[in-house]
């Protein structure tokens, strides 16, 4: 099968111009003005935005959590993320405290495996760092092609792990070239405010937010950079929402440190005022939604270059299930569906609003992610030998997101009635259509595991 897709706007991270792709099979074969080469399809692109497939490499589908799974399976989740742009996604196998990583990483594959409709892959989330654990590394980085390790600082007694069980395993991780990526807020001042909380009984969503004040987020920041340092394993900080958070890793620069760090879409936008309303446990995430200023700083942060990727950390609940936190806030799951919206958004709320250019777009929500986590350029650029993933978008087109037109499977949404600019039209993942006219042409178990390479931790 070839696709022409002719006379597009290519937008990657560095370039902007007018041009055909030719598609031969899963992969990009030609790139130049007014090609003449015969293809199975012509699709006109005039006038359209052509830009890589969307990376998002925080997403948790079908997670047991918190007494409950995420509400998106492999196959809803993927759909869902495809019809927003975004073609391939990171998710998160945990360990079971006490058991190895191979059997969760065997209980993950029994969910996905010709589960997904988009590319998928997996970071590996270390709970119990042991002499045992420490044995599996090696074997997942070289073998899996798994070379990112998640760490939790917070979830006691669940997932998180302490500060000697992170050097232990920063300093074997940086020995066989993976990276670290840290959910970094600080578990043990989180259990306290929670538990002051409970006892005054103060049990709204509310005091979700106000158990993960800015400071257990900017500590723990900066303790695992501090660690990352010391141990010079590379650090990939998930979900920075915050001013004192982003200060850590900035500081960090001036001693020519790097660590890459992630915000998410809804950090951007939504602020901590929503926990206000009678629906609040809607917004009830790890970190909260914080303030209007951490807002700017977040943007400025992308402009900075020191905020390097724009994930979702999509984690759904439905409305039911956040409703076995009714009477206590600290039972309602925790999560926030937004792998559809990631790409329109950000594109609406941050190009069109003239905060962030096109480049910069493409980099944080496609490029970066494959970079930082071994894809490239297999993934996240349009280039000659790339896989044909590809969004052909209309960056006029006003829609309206609702979860009665969203395809997450999920009975709310976090942005009800919000106005974009900027419509997902086409979608290609490695050479095949898979949405287009608003359908999915393509079916799970069409969604391939991507083996990644090594880390760069220079990008
Ligand atoms: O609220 C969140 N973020 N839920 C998913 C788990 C995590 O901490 O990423
Ligand atoms: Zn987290
Ligand atoms: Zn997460």
């Amino acid at each position: 099968m070839s696709i022409l897709i002719k006379n597009g706007n290519i937008i990657t991270a560095t370039d902007n111009y007018v041009a055909d792709i030719f598609i031969e099979g899963e992969t990009i074969s030609a790139i130049g003005k007014n090609l003449q080469v015969k293809a199975d399809k012509e699709i006109d692109a005039t006038g359209k935005l052509v830009f890589p497939g969307g990376i998002d490499p925080h997403v948790h589908l079908d997670m047991p959590f918190m007494g409950t799974y995420s509400s998106d399976n492999y196959e809803t989740g993927t759909r869902a993320a495809l019809f927003g742009g975004t073609t391939s996604v990171i998710d998160f196998v945990l360990q079971t405290q006490g058991k190895s990583l191979q059997s969760a990483l065997q209980e993950w594959q029994g969910r996905s495996n010709n589960n997904c409709v988009g590319d998928y892959s997996f970071h590996m989330a270390v709970t119990d760092f042991n002499e045992n654990t420490k044995k599996e590394i090696r074997h997942f980085i070289e073998e899996e092609g798994i070379t990112s390790f998640k760490t939790f600082m917070a979830y006691k007694g669940a997932l998180m792990i302490d500060d000697r069980q992170m050097i232990g395993l920063m300093q074997e991780v940086k020995k066989h070239g993976g990276l670290i990526n840290v959910h970094s807020t600080n578990g043990d001042m989180i259990d306290f405010l929670i538990a002051k909380h409970k006892a005054e009984g103060k049990l709204s969503p509310l005091y979700h937010y106000l158990s993960q004040p800015e400071v257990t987020e900017a500590e723990a920041s900066g303790r695992f950079v501090d660690m990352a340092n010391y141990t010079g394993c590379p650090g990939y900080i998930v979900h920075l929402t915050c001013e004192g958070a982003l200060n850590a890793v900035r500081n960090a620069t001036k001693r020519n440190q790097k660590v890459f760090v992630e915000t998410c879409i809804q950090y951007l936008l939504i602020d901590a005022s929503l926990y206000e309303k009678e629906d609040g446990a809607k917004w009830v995430m790890s970190p909260p939604l914080r303030e209007k200023k951490d807002q700017v700083t977040l943007w400025a942060g992308i402009n900075q270059g020191i905020v390097n990727v724009v994930a979702t950390d999509h984690c759904p609940f439905m409305w039911e299930q956040k409703l076995m936190g009714k009477d206590d806030f600290s039972k309602i799951p925790n999560g926030h569906p937004a792998i559809e919206n990631r790409m329109e958004l950000l594109f609406s709320e941050g190009v069109n609003k003239g905060k962030i250019t096109l480049n910069k777009y493409v980099e944080v929500a496609c490029t970066n992610a494959a970079k930082i986590f071994g894809m490239f350029p297999q993934k996240g650029t349009i280039a000659v030998g790339s896989d044909a993933d590809i969004v052909i978008f209309d960056a006029k087109e006003k829609h309206t997101l609702s979860a009665s037109t969203h395809h997450m499977n999920v009975d709310y949404s976090g942005y009800e009635g919000w106005e974009v600019t900027g419509k997902v039209k086409t979608v290609l993942l490695r050479g095949q259509i898979a949405i287009e006219n608003n359908e999915c042409k393509i079916e799970k178990g069409f969604g391939k595991f991507i083996k990644r390479n090594k880390v760069n931790s220079k990008i």
